[in-house]
């Protein structure tokens, strides 16, 4: 199509949002002009996400509006599917139900360009090694970036779509890694995610390449002011790690380790591969490197027969742990699934009594260990204006929501602050030190 005006759409994760950015410089390569309405574009792509049901229902609705809006236009207009919902059987029924017209799987999104050469609809779920190149940084003046490590999942939790939709690990080349982070520096980035489904397991897939602890040595060589990552499995999760984490002080003290079950019985039919013990284990050394660990996790409640005592090992190990922060879903059947085909889900008010009670244990100890940082120094990174009128948001070198007042932070930057006030989800400070404003502002604070 000449003339192509397209509008990007992102579900899910951020593995999902770099691979949007990756398409977004396909597209551009082919000169596409992006737009910020459905209204204004002749394609819209939909990234997907199908890890529980609530993204798959929203994908379906959005797909009902752009078939009404297909149906509208005189002038031709596109539906692209791509994502983890478009590897899956169940994604391809919901896109033919719509009138998809390109579908690219989460292992096909390098294709993007060949599928609009085509006349026609262009649907492709294959894995290819090829999506494989460097990304260009996103616009100057932003902070923040994602650099994606590794592809798909070699571990088979009976809950997860992952490893259908994603493949089998691939790590990328550590050269173009080390080549997109030098990239990323010099448009002025001051923050880098390393992204995987499993971060940790960088490298096992190719003799020639480093391990994850070698990687993140050499990406702090390049110069990075803070590195970060997501996500990891506790399994892979080895000592060398936690030494290259605690040798880096790129990286912080911030580790997220989902645990999803503080029982083994829960943990065994989730195969989860690790006992409670283990876990705790883990964290111990973690604790032992990094004293001042800041530490999140994913939690799944109502498991299929998860029992009340089940249940309640998940709150005790919440409290022998005392997590920072936590991620929390009800169990969600997803077709396909082991799980799925194996086990009955609980009925729904089971679930959602058991979520209400982890979210309570989840503030009582997120207000604690956040107030323990009251009257503490941080290293903010200010996005921009925070919802709550004359405060700009941001985030510390351990990922914590930091509030400032606009009126000390009025540009995106990097601030010495001093924190002075904690909630659950939030801290407030007062700022010290201006140490790095962006090169251009993308926004102005309020
Ligand atoms: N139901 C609920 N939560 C799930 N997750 C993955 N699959 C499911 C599912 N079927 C959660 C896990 C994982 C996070 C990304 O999503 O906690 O760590
Ligand atoms: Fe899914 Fe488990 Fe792989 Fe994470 S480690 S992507 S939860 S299969």
């Amino acid at each position: 199509m000449n003339d192509l005006r397209v509008k990007l759409i992102t579900y899910g994760c951020q593995m999902n949002e770099y691979d949007t950015h990756l398409v977004a410089s396909e597209l551009a390569s082919i000169g596409a002009a992006f737009v910020d309405t459905v209204e204004e574009a002749n394609f819209v792509l939909v990234n997907t996400c199908a890890v529980r049901g609530k993204p798959v229902e929203k994908v379906k609705s959005l797909l009902g509006q752009l078939r009404k809006e297909k149906e509208r236009r005189k002038e031709p207009f596109l539906i692209g599917m791509m994502g983890c919902l478009a590897s899956l059987e169940e994604g391809q029924a919901i896109a033919r139900k719509f009138g998809v017209d390109v579908l690219l799987g989460a292992g096909a999104i390098h294709k993007i360009a060949e599928a609009l050469a085509q006349t026609g609809a262009f649907w492709d779920v294959g894995f290819y090694r090829e999506i494989d190149e460097v990304v260009p940084p996103p616009p100057r003046g932003t902070l923040s970036a994602f650099v994606t490590l590794i592809r798909g999942c070699d571990h088979r939790c009976t809950y997860c779509v992952v490893p259908r939709t994603r493949g089998p690990e691939v790590s990328r080349h550590p050269d173009l890694i080390l080549r997109e982070v030098e990239q990323l520096l010099e448009a002025g980035i001051v923050e880098v995610t390393l992204l995987g489904q499993n971060v940790n397991s960088y490298g096992k897939d190719d003799p020639a390449y480093p391990d994850f602890a070698d990687l993140i040595r050499r990406v702090a060589a390049l110069g990075v002011r803070r590195l970060r990552f997501v996500t990891s499995h506790p399994m892979n999760f080895s000592d060398r790690i936690v030494e290259a984490i605690a040798e880096t002080p790129a990286v912080g003290q911030y580790v997220h380790l989902p645990v999803q079950a503080g029982s083994d019985r829960v943990l065994r039919r989730m195969a989860r591969e690790y006992r409670r013990d283990y876990y705790l284990e883990r964290v111990a050394r973690l604790r032992e490197a990094l004293p001042d660990l800041v530490l999140s996790t994913d939690i799944i409640v109502g498991f299929p027969g998860e029992t009340e005592e089940d249940f309640q090992q998940t709150l005790d190990l919440y409290d022998e742990v005392g997590f920072d922060a936590a991620y929390m879903f009800i169990y969600s059947a997803r077709p396909g699934t082991p799980s799925y085909e194996r086990f009955e889900d609980l009925p729904r008010e089971v679930k959602v009594e058991r979520l209400q009670r982890l979210i309570e244990k989840q503030k009582e100890w997120s207000l604690r260990r956040n107030q323990a940082w009251v009257g503490r120094e941080v290293e903010v990174l200010v996005r921009g204006p925070a919802k709550e009128a004359h405060w700009v948001e941001g985030h510390d070198q351990s990922n914590h929501p930091v509030l400032l007042p606009a009126s000390e932070a009025p540009v995106a930057g990097l601030y010495r602050a001093t924190v002075e006030q904690a909630t659950p989800h939030l801290l407030f400070g007062k700022v010290a030190e201006r140490l790095l404003a962006a090169p251009e502002p993308l926004e102005a604070a309020s």
